[in-house]
């Protein structure tokens, strides 16, 4: 078992951190007329009503969320996108310049990139040449500064899920913080970690809207974690993060739930299919096993396809030069037109 310590995690400065109050938070009862916020009392421009502050405590959709998960709402936070959320992680719990994190590439790029902007080092563990962690290596490259492993599950650009024994053994082996983005686990057979969250206090686990749910444009990634963990995020984080019009989405969409089942399926069929034509190509080596919305595919000559694809007005995700990815592509997963337009672009490559 970890000795995980949540005093030993969060940096020193925050431990008695007074978060900003915002005007509508300090109100408490029942007012008709509010002239707290320096809001303008017109409507909009344009129309609609955005003239109000939202709730900065977020607390409707982070209830409609953790009922979903059944979780307490405590242990839900919501970001303008998951990046928001590993950003926020970084400033409660890493001291620039002297803490560290641990990624396994190759892995979504915004862990590395949130480290260099708050200064944080990164220790790198590569993933075993079947996308699997390296835990061995793993545990022998923490030291007392690595605040967190990131490790993200389905993993992108590879597609696949992460062995749970593997991460199980990090959990339990490791005093800091495990972060398991699980952006895409929708599309997978499996479960979601959070309902492991009672079980390992160390562990944070992020998804979003932005992919099975189709809500990329409204920004609004979702974090999960020990009721210690959440409350920090909460007071640090900007007071109006989530705006008013995502959230009324987001309340929405949890309302409107079959609809997500009904597009995993239709991608997950479409994927299927893609990995099925890509198969048959014959300048293709390898078509990697996806649990995601996207298809890793290593080909003969992958910049000379990528520049194809994108003569016929396709962009995919070149990820030829990443360790472990060479020669690769990353596909994701289209409509039924694009998918049918894509295998006609692929089938003309000679
Ligand atoms: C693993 C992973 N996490 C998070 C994100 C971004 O999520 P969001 O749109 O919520 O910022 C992505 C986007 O591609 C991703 O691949």
């Amino acid at each position: 078992m970890s000795n995980f310590d949540f005093q030993k995690l969060i940096r020193p400065h925050l431990k008695d951190f007074q978060a900003y109050s915002s005007a509508r938070s300090e109100f408490r009862g029942k007012a008709d007329i509010f002239l707290d916020a320096n809001e303008n009392p017109y409507q909009s421009v344009g129309g609609g009503y955005f003239n109000r502050y939202p709730d900065s405590s977020n607390i409707e959709i982070r209830t409609k969320i953790a009922a979903h998960r059944k979780v307490e709402p405590n242990q839900v936070t919501v970001g303008n996108g998951s990046d928001e959320i590993i950003d926020l992680l970084f400033r409660a719990f890493c001291e620039p310049k002297e803490d560290k994190i641990l990624i396994c590439p190759p892995t979504y790029p915004m862990f590395k990139t949130s480290a260099i902007l708050n200064n944080v080092g990164t220790t790198e563990v590569l993933l075993t040449p079947n996308f699997q962690l390296d835990t061995p290596n793993i545990l022998n490259a923490i030291d007392d500064k690595t605040k967190i492993i990131f490790l993200n599950s389905p993993n992108n650009p590879t597609g696949n899920l992460l062995n749970s024994d593997d991460i199980k053994k990090i959990l339990n082996s490791f005093n800091g913080l495990v972060v398991l983005d699980e952006a895409y686990i929708d599309f997978a057979d499996s479960n979601s970690w959070v309902s492991q969250l009672d079980n390992y206090p160390n562990l944070f686990i992020i998804q979003t809207m932005s992919k099975a749910w189709g809500m990329a444009g409204l920004r609004l990634g979702l974090g999960f974690g020990s009721s210690d963990i959440i409350d920090i995020l909460q007071k640090i984080k900007p007071p109006y993060n989530i705006n008013s019009v995502s959230i009324n989405w987001a309340l929405k969409a949890f309302d409107l739930i079959g609809e997500k089942y009904q597009m995993v399926e239709l991608i997950r069929s479409e994927r299927i299919k893609l990995s099925s034509l890509l198969n048959t190509l014959p300048y293709v080596k390898k078509v990697y096993d996806s649990d995601s919305n996207f298809v890793l595919v290593k080909v003969t000559e992958p910049d000379r396809l990528y520049n194809f694809l994108l003569e016929k007005g396709i962009v995919v995700r070149n990820r030829n030069k990443l360790p472990l990815c060479e020669g690769c592509l990353r596909i994701c997963v289209g409509n039924s037109d694009e998918n049918k337009a894509l295998a006609k672009a692929l089938k003309a490559f000679e």
